[in-house]
This record gives C-alpha cells, sequence and structure tokens, in this order.
C-alpha cells in the first residue's frame, strides 16, 4: 500500500514536470507556422483568416473559452482524437501551437 503511494506521488512529480516544462516553452511564432501547416485546412487559425468550412472551432473561439488553459491544450494535443490526425507533435511543438493559440485571444 505505501509503495503504491510512493509511486502515485512520484508519477504527479513527473507529471508536474512535464506540465511546467510545456507551459514554458511555448513560443507562439513557432506555433504559427505549424498551424498553417497542418492544421489551418480544418481551423480558422488567425482573426483575419475566413472561418474553415469545417465544424472544427476557430482557435480564437477555443482562446476565448473561460476555462482555456495553455498547458491543457499542449496536454490535449498530444493524445490522438477523434476527427483531427495524429501528426505525431512533440512536446515542443504541441507548446507552441497551444502559445500561438492563447495568443488568438
Ligand atoms: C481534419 C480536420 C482537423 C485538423 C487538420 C485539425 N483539427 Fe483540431 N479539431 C477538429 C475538429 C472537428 C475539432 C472539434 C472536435 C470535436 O468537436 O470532436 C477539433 C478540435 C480541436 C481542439 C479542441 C477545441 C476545444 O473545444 O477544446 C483543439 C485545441 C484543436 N482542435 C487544435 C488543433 C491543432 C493545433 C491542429 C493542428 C496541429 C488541429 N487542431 C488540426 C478538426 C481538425
Amino acid at each position: 500500500m505505501k509503495v503504491a503511494v510512493r509511486l502515485i506521488g512520484a508519477l504527479a512529480a513527473i507529471a508536474a514536470t512535464g506540465f511546467s516544462f510545456v507551459a514554458e516553452a511555448g513560443d507562439a511564432k513557432a506555433g504559427k507556422q505549424i498551424a498553417e501547416r497542418w492544421c489551418q485546412s480544418c481551423h480558422a487559425i488567425g482573426a483575419n483568416q475566413p472561418t474553415a468550412v469545417t465544424e472544427a472551432p476557430p482557435f480564437a473561439t477555443i482562446a476565448r473559452k473561460p476555462d482555456f488553459d495553455e498547458a491543457k491544450v499542449a496536454a490535449f494535443l498530444l493524445t490522438p482524437h477523434p476527427k483531427m490526425p495524429d501528426i505525431g507533435l512533440s512536446r515542443e511543438s504541441a507548446a507552441d501551437l497551444a502559445a500561438f493559440i492563447a495568443s488568438q485571444k
């Protein structure tokens, strides 16, 4: 039992370090380049871009959500999910994208 508790503590510590790393690493300029290449076909990525034709929410809409959290978006982007292609983003690229999305508020 004690071992399990310690293990959970260790995992939590690793997760916390990982997320703070993600939060620090975000570079919105690099994120914009990735978004232009990989996200623009579905999402409106910038304020002056015409709305995309899919049901994908514009990045500005995502950034304005009351519960928007840059670190959470970066973590979200690391896991493949329905409708979005899994482009195998690195942790750094995910953080850059999250920073770019945050800058579209
Ligand atoms: C093939 C079309 C497609 C591509 C390409 C795509 N997305 Fe999406 N994305 C979607 C759709 C559709 C949703 C809405 C998901 C849903 O409602 O199930 C979504 C949802 C999201 C969300 C969650 C929004 C929320 O409400 O929390 C984020 C963040 C996101 N996309 C970021 C990205 C990023 C960053 C890229 C580029 C790496 C990208 N997407 C590429 C279609 C796409």
